[in-house]
């Protein structure tokens, strides 16, 4: 009786010897999400190197219905790049697909394989002297694969849109093995049904993006930054609205920071300390960015914030004079993550609601947790001008994590169902993954999930993309 070759023997006849992990120690960075929440098992980490590998790997596994979980930087918030439990999925890493292709200046685009880190294609572009902006505290480890998965967002959406906003085209490799090749650089295609854009957000459910044609824009050459004191939530969207216009519509960061994620990274993140010392609850890092160097934005935002003072809107403010002060302001908003972990035990919510309706959800959510939560402090903070913020929820002094951890299903039920109310979203930028397919079967019209469904099933008909992730 001759029995059936151990799949890992037909992946390395594809991948070779190198391609293939298997031993415990090698496979284990990939089998745990970067907030350690999940902890999975696997039959092996493949290791691709070129987009027909990764065909030939997906052919395999559709034929052997093994289920494919693809990875990038493994830094996503989700779980949606960590293996289930089985030990029989596949981990495949994207990063030996890590080339910048084409570079092309006078078309403002590039085309960058999928395991390029989201640092590698910035760098690529500034090279060529444009910008491709995108911006996230994870772009030293993140990979453009991932980026376009979980159509990421970030500190410069408010300018120049999340990624989906940011691609031409993709190369993407189906269930099958086949190789869809939609690699373009047009910026005008009519031509029926946006197939490409179905694959941006999917998180691996519904393809394996190699490679991806993206677009590029002028350089900034000038920059003014400033960390604004502010009364409340109200104020700051009410300052966003004010700069845009005074600006001539020049703002391309603005960041909400509560005096508790100061303290937290002044605490636990070295080089970072208060840089408005008054003891203000809201702070919001305001930037303009323009791509002509003889623009006065210094003087603009200098003008807008005494003027915002004067009226009351701002408390107070700090202005950057250098680049040094400039990355300091940032480093101090980019490790509020990292501080919190430091912190302790937290719970997370990626909401969002219309930038308007900011203030009315703040003066619900933010008694709501007073009320029912004394277990968590609040730590609200991020993208207040996409209307998108990190509601999230460190220990209170005192308390056990798992005291905390405990009121999770109850503190997200509470958060989600208001955000609900206020016609906003549950995911604004993080994904589903698995850590919220029970929430996107809760809060998603009926008629959507089953249109979801419908072409899950038209693209992957075996369930072998990532199963479990984003649908189940
Ligand atoms: P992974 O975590 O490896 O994977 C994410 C998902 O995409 C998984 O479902 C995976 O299966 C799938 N996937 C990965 N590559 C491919 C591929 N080539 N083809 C198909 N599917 C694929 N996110 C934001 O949106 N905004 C932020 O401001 C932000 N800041 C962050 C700051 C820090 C400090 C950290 C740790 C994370 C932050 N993130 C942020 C979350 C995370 O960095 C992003 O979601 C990022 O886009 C994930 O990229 P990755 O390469 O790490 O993907
Ligand atoms: C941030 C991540 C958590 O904005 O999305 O810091
Ligand atoms: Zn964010």
């Amino acid at each position: 009786m001759t029995t059936a070759p151990a799949p890992q023997t037909a992946l390395r006849t594809i991948l070779g010897a190198e391609g293939l992990l298997t031993a415990d120690a090698d496979c284990a960075p990939f089998l745990v999400d970067q907030l350690q929440r999940y902890h999975g098992r696997t039959l092996g980490v493949a290791l691709p190197r070129s987009t027909a590998e990764v065909a030939q790997v997906l052919a395999l596994c559709n034929s052997a219905r093994i289920g494919v979980v693809p990875q990038g930087g493994n830094t996503g918030y989700c779980g949606g790049a960590t293996p289930d439990e089985s030990g029989t999925q596949l981990v495949l890493s994207l990063r030996g697909l890590n080339r910048v292709r084409s570079v092309d200046a006078a078309g403002y685009s590039l085309v960058a394989e999928a395991g390029c880190l989201l640092v590698q294609v910035q760098d690529a572009a500034a090279a060529a002297q444009r910008l491709f902006p995108l911006s996230l505290g994870s772009e030293g480890s993140c990979q453009i694969g991932g980026n376009l998965s979980t159509n990421a967002g970030g500190t410069a959406v408010l300018r120049y849109g999340m990624m989906r906003d940011l691609v031409l085209g993709l190369e993407v490799v189906l269930a099958d093995g086949r190789v869809l090749d939609t690699l373009t650089s047009l910026r005008k295609d009519n031509t029926g049904y946006d197939i490409k854009s179905l694959f941006l957000g999917a998180e691996g459910t519904l393809g394996v993006i190699t490679a991806a044609s993206l677009k590029l824009f002028p350089q900034q050459q000038v920059h003014a930054t400033a960390l604004a004191a502010v009364a409340d939530v109200a104020a700051a969207v009410r300052l966003l609205a004010q700069l845009r216009e005074s600006s001539g519509d020049r703002v391309s960061s603005f960041e909400l920071i509560p005096r508790i994620a100061v303290d937290l990274a002044a605490r636990h993140i070295e080089g970072v300390s208060d840089p408005l010392p008054g003891g203000h609850e809201w702070y919001v890092l305001c930037e303009l960015s323009a791509a002509r160097a003889a623009e006065p934005l210094d003087t603009v935002l200098q003008e807008a914030l005494a003027a915002a003072h004067e009226s009351g809107l701002v408390r107070d403010a700090v202005l950057c004079h250098s680049e040094r002060e400039r990355l300091a302001l940032w480093k101090l908003r980019e490790s509020i993550p990292q501080a919190q972990r430091r912190e302790g035990a937290s719970l997370r919510h990626d909401i969002s609601v219309p930038v308007g309706a900011l203030p009315q959800f703040m003066a619900r959510a933010v008694p709501w947790v007073g009320a029912h939560v004394p277990q968590g402090r609040l730590v609200a903070y991020g993208h207040v001008g996409d209307g998108n913020l990190h509601f999230n929820l460190n220990q209170a002094a005192g308390t056990a994590p798992a005291e905390l951890l405990a009121q999770a299903p109850r503190v997200r039920r509470g958060i989600h169902d208001m955000v609900q109310e206020f016609g906003g979203s549950f995911s604004a930028e993080h994904g589903i993954g698995q850590s919220k397919v029970a929430e996107l079967e809760r809060y998603a019209p009926p008629l959507e999930l089953e249109l979801m469904r419908a072409i899950k099933h038209a693209f992957d008909p075996n369930g072998i993309l990532n199963p479990g992730k984003v649908l189940r």
